[in-house]
């Protein structure tokens, strides 16, 4: 099944000169609507407004407020609330809330890196950030990660910052598609050398919260301060992607400025109705709860999927990740996975993500995060419907 010349290009093409497609949010954007079995998804199976009593708000107050512009850089409250979570490390002053991370990675990039700065970037990754890097002209090094492990290579890191001495370097923490995030040590390590030769460090820590074995900090909880950016939100680990709540920490009066500044041409304002929810959603007893929640669901997925697979030999090669919700998986018998995934989407209706997305071929990024009794029976499907098509390219 060859892919469509348009698709191809909607995925792989550019949009401008000099501005990628972005391959992964085309795919999804594409697809979702219509697929019957979603796999695509890497945060947790989302909260619907009623559940949120659950977690003692109280949405007949929502009926009462004003829907204005609200506080252009997130009110005092919901600022307030994130801070928190950095544990004593940052304070409101230094957050700026925005619509979603992927507004946080946009502004953080226009407003801390210039055409021609040399930076260093983790692969595979979300690739929203090599591709806005790439069209402002950045001298963009790509750092890969390395099978069977993933881990970030903090040694090359350490190598790379003192040789090329970048503006700055991007790290997604814990990563994605891989599921692997680094230890305090290690973080600290690379953090000595970002200080030593004045390169800033950008985390992307959207899946923050969501670690299987020892609890992460947060980068602005390691580092200096000024020379780190956190970025996270709600949409992952939380199940709140629709509040379009996102943010950056960081502890410089400087960066919050210019972030301000781009905000100013991107999006003004997070949506007041998102920053009332997330303001009275916050409490940290609720976000215990909510990384509860998520790492429940997780946990169970894995043990119904490894079930699954137990009694299906040679499909794919799960790298079992350490956050986040979903599995990388090598699929052992093509490189084609962009081709394995199309096939699966016209011939299943099933949506999984090509590793083509994220500059690799032959792995696939499957979403672990949805409700357990809808995830058994949907993996069950895509399992055998894998296997249908590993037949047909043996015989073909
Ligand atoms: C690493 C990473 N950053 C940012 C985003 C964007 O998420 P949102 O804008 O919903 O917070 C995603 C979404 O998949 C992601 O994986």
């Amino acid at each position: 099944m060859d892919i469509p010349e348009r698709l191809r290009n909607a995925l792989f093409g550019s949009i401008i000169d000099g501005l990628p497609y972005f391959c992964l949010e085309r795919w999804q954007s594409l697809h979702e609507n219509t697929a019957s079995i979603v796999l695509s998804e890497s945060g947790v199976h989302p909260l619907s407004l009623l559940e949120l009593e659950e977690y003692g708000v109280d949405i007949h107050s929502i009926h009462r407020q004003e829907i204005g512009y609200g506080w252009t850089r997130g009110s005092p409250e919901l600022r307030e609330r994130i801070a928190e979570l950095y544990g004593g490390a940052a304070e409101a002053e230094d957050i700026v809330v925005t619509n979603g991370s992927a507004e946080a990675n946009f502004i953080t990039i226009l407003a801390t890196i210039s055409r021609g700065d040399t930076v260093v970037v983790d692969v595979p990754n979300y690739m929203q950030v090599p591709g806005l890097l790439k069209w402002i002209e950045a001298k963009t090094i790509y750092l890969w990660r390395e099978p069977p492990h993933w881990k970030f290579p903090v040694g090359k890191a350490v190598e790379l910052i003192e040789r090329y001495r970048p503006r700055a370097i991007f790290v997604t923490d814990p990563n994605n598609p891989t599921g692997s995030y680094m230890s305090r040590g290690e973080l600290r390590e690379l953090a000595d050398a970002a200080n030593r030769a004045g390169t800033l460090l950008v985390f992307d820590e959207v899946y923050w919260g969501s670690e299987r074995g020892e609890a992460k900090d947060s980068v602005v909880q390691i580092v200096e301060e000024g020379n780190a950016v956190s970025i996270s939100g709600l949409s992952k680990v939380y199940g709140l992607p629709g509040l379009r709540v996102g943010w950056v920490a960081v502890k410089s009066e400087r960066i919050v400025e210019r972030l301000l500044g781009v905000k100013d041409y991107t999006s003004i304002a997070p949506s007041i109705l998102s920053d009332y929810i997330a303001s009275k959603i916050l409490s940290w007893s609720n976000v215990e709860k909510l990384r509860r929640r998520a790492k429940e669901l997780v946990e169970r997925n894995i043990e119904i999927l490894k079930k699954e697979l137990s009694n299906r030999g040679g499909i794919m090669e799960i790298y079992w990740p350490s956050a986040g919700a979903f599995i990388w998986a090598k699929i052992p018998w093509t490189l084609d996975s962009l081709k394995l995934a199309y096939e699966l989407f016209t011939k299943y209706r099933v949506l999984v993500n090509p590793g083509e997305c994220f500059e690799l071929k032959g792995y696939l990024r499957m979403g672990i995060g949805q409700k357990p009794e809808l995830f058994g029976k949907s993996i069950k499907f895509v399992l055998s419907s894998i296997e249908e098509i590993q037949k047909h390219y043996n015989e073909g």
